[in-house]
């Protein structure tokens, strides 16, 4: 079987995408893509000068996109609140929600404005609330997905379910490793409680292996360390824009399915191009989605209506 490429993604002309993060790295990629094929995308980013020049880079390559930039923190839930607020009353229909935005392995435990640890306040918090409150957008159009961005880092992650803001005792890596964790299992009970409902919407999981992109200086900085590891990860990574393709696969492709994870074919899945790839064992645990949902409910205030029995 021929191997998948962006070339294979069905038109997506009337259809309308958000992207969280769309300004940098993984984030951009999929969005210019997106816009290729005709979608309408929405860059979802903390940083408006940021999302502005990322909105140019598009048009200049492809005069037609459809493209729009709106400001949202994810770490800030009031950002959240207002973004989907501002959204909501628009009364678009939303087809794609991509939850790609991170930050991986800051030095030192910071916080976000609720108080949470960053990283599981950024990639697990803030798009459990935006999904939550865009909810209602998504289920009112066939084919929606929403499609959140995990990590091979989720197979070294531990739910830590006594202390998951770390207050006790913080680790860079392990809070990565549990916020990419965190976005495998909220994704896949997502997925579950999508089903029981025969809901339009389907939830599906991705990772882009290992890109080249500006995760490292945007976490640990630019000092010696990062230095490194960028120089380390520069070696055997892929192109963003090749790590873009398991997000595009699940975004667009007829052939992948609600709880489905994909990630790349090579060894390691560090590189390559799309196909399904295996969670860790935990990862598929209906208790542990069912606990993390409940406290993310708990934490965020964003209460899933519709969703829960
Ligand atoms: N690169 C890899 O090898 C790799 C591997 C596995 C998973 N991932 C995942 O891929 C996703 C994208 O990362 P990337 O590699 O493309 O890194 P990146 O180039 O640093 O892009 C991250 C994007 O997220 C944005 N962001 C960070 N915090 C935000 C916040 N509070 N609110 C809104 N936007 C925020 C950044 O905005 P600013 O530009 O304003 O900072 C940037 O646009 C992440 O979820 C990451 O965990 C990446």
């Amino acid at each position: 079987m021929s191997k998948w490429t962006p070339r294979q993604m069905p038109p997506q002309q009337g259809r309308l995408a958000i992207v969280t993060g769309a300004n940098s790295g993984i984030g951009y990629q999929t969005a210019r893509y997106l816009s290729r094929v005709g979608a309408t995308v929405i860059l979802a980013c903390r940083n408006p000068q940021k999302g502005e020049a990322a909105r140019a880079k598009i048009v200049l390559d492809n005069p037609a996109a459809k493209v729009e930039v709106r400001v949202l923190d994810v770490a800030d839930l009031d950002s959240v609140r207002r973004f989907a607020t501002e959204f909501l009353s628009e009364n678009r229909p939303l087809d794609l929600l991509i939850n790609n935005a991170g930050v991986m392995a800051i030095p030192e435990r910071r916080t976000t404005p609720q108080g949470f640890e960053m990283q599981f306040g950024t990639n697990h918090l803030g798009h459990f609330a935006l999904t939550g409150l865009l909810l209602p957008a998504l289920l009112r159009q066939p084919n929606s997905r929403v499609v959140t961005v995990a990590s091979i880092a989720h197979k070294g992650g531990k739910l830590n379910f006594d202390d998951l803001n770390a207050e006790r005792g913080y680790d860079p890596r392990g809070a990565y490793q549990q916020s990419k964790l965190a976005n495998l299992v909220f994704g896949l009970e997502l997925d579950r409680r999508l089903r029981t409902r025969s809901a339009n919407t389907s939830s599906l999981i991705a990772h882009p292996g290992v890109a080249v992109t500006n995760i490292v200086s945007n976490g640990m900085g630019t000092g010696l360390k990062a230095r490194v590891a960028s120089a380390v990860v520069s070696l055997f990574a892929q192109s963003d824009d090749r790590g873009a393709w398991p997000l595009l696969y699940a975004a667009t492709s007829p052939d992948a399915h609600g709880g489905g994870y994909y990630g790349p074919d090579g060894i390691a899945e560090v590189k390559g191009s799309p196909v399904e790839v295996k969670p860790k064992q935990h990862a598929l645990d209906p208790a542990a989605g069912k606990k993390l949902w409940e406290i993310s409910e708990t934490l965020t205030g964003v209460r899933y209506d519709a969703l829960n029995s």
